[in-house]
């Protein structure tokens, strides 16, 4: 790997899956769905290899700065409470091994009144062999319990584009709500992109909202 700096993002484990710092090993498969149409049908287009490594070493350079940033996320195996020993419960492919990312980041503009320069966003992409799963909520709920209770943010956004619905889903799951007062014409569009990819719809939680979800769903 090119990068100059370690990363220093802690790991951070759920029932089925590890969120850990990215390895050379993940090139490969991040370039591949990076390369699929049908993960990267809401973004401007697929990425080349080289388009594929520049992220990751982005993703480290964002680690390095800030502590936190887009995890590698592995799919470790079954949960050892939810399904038996012969590992194939429901929502379990059996297939391990890196999924894709899921993590927190700043985003790389600006939308005044909207998106600042301390706004910080969850995001995710994952293979499809891994959709489907649970997954991307599994580990986007480990990742907001670190983004308030580690790294002590006091709001964290995501956004996506209105047709993708699978997306919006995710950030519904781990408890994002609706804020269209802060929606937004994407600063970079250019008409290639096509008109569908312009808007883009804002979701939001704050540590309050939070903290009141994370203690509605413990196991009483
Ligand atoms: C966005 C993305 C991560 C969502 O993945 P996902 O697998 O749909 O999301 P989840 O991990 O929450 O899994 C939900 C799925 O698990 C299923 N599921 C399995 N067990 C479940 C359970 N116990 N409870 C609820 N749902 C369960 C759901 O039915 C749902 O599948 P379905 O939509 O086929 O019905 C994925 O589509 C992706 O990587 N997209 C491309 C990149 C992208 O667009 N990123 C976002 C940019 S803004």
């Amino acid at each position: 790997m090119r990068h100059g700096s370690q990363a220093v993002l802690p790991t951070l484990r759920t029932e089925r899956l590890v969120l850990r710092n990215w390895s050379d090993a993940d090139l490969d498969p991040f370039a591949e769905l990076n390369a699929d149409t049908a993960v990267m049908e809401h973004f401007p287009s697929t990425l080349t290899r080289a388009e594929s490594d520049d992220l990751v070493e982005h993703i480290r350079h964002q680690a390095v700065a800030s502590g936190f940033s887009l995890w590698a996320v592995e799919v470790a195996g079954p949960g050892p409470r939810r399904h038996g020993p012969e590992d194939s419960g429901p929502g379990f492919t059996g297939r391990t091994g890196f999924a894709g990312f899921t993590g927190i980041i700043r985003p790389p503009f600006v939308v005044p009144g909207r998106i600042d320069a301390g706004t910080v966003e969850i995001g995710w992409r994952l293979s499809r062999w891994a959709w489907g799963h649970r997954y991307a909520t599994e580990a986007a709920t480990a990742v907001l319990a670190a983004a308030f209770e580690r790294f002590g943010l006091v709001e964290v956004v995501s956004f996506t584009v209105v047709d993708n619905l699978r997306s919006q889903a995710v950030m519904k799951r781990v408890g994002l709500r609706r804020t269209p007062e802060r929606d937004f014409d994407h600063p970079r569009w250019e008409p290639a992109w096509g008109k569908e990819l312009r808007r883009h719809q804002v979701w939001s939680i704050d540590r309050a909202a939070w903290e009141q979800s994370s203690v509605a769903s413990e196991p009483q």
